[in-house]
């Protein structure tokens, strides 16, 4: 892709509206771990899940199944990331799943 197609594309996507979250479809206490746990990514992801720097990924909104694969991904190092790597290395599957469920459910831009 050239890097005009590959503005285009970014264009494109961030124009589209997301999806309202998910009604209740977790448990009070992963709600709860998942709000505490958030307090670590809230600096560089929001403190709803909207970046402050168009650089860093919006986590509000997005697909729980999505968020678990990556951070897994990022936990294994199958996905390389210099900042993310630190953070996820001490995490659980729990704590995946209890962060993965809090992003998801909140509302996107
Ligand atoms: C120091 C800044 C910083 C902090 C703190 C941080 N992240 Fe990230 N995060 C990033 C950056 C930058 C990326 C994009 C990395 C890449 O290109 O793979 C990212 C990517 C992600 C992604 C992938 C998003 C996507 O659309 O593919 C997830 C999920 C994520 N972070 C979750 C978290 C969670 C959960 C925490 C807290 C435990 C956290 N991050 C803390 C900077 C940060």
């Amino acid at each position: 892709m050239s890097d005009a197609d590959i503005n285009e594309l970014a264009k494109h996507y961030a124009g589209l509206k997301a999806r309202p979250p998910p009604a209740g479809t977790a448990s009070a206490a992963e709600d709860a771990a998942g709000k505490r746990l958030a307090d670590d990514c809230a600096g560089c992801h929001g403190d709803k899940g909207i970046s402050s720097d168009p650089a860093w990924p919006n986590l509000a909104g997005q697909q729980r199944e999505y968020l678990v694969t990556a951070l897994k991904a990022y936990r294994d190092g199958n996905r390389k990331n210099e900042m993310m790597a630190g953070l996820a290395k001490g995490l659980t599957d729990a704590d995946i799943a209890a962060l993965a469920g809090y992003y998801s459910r909140l509302r996107g831009q």
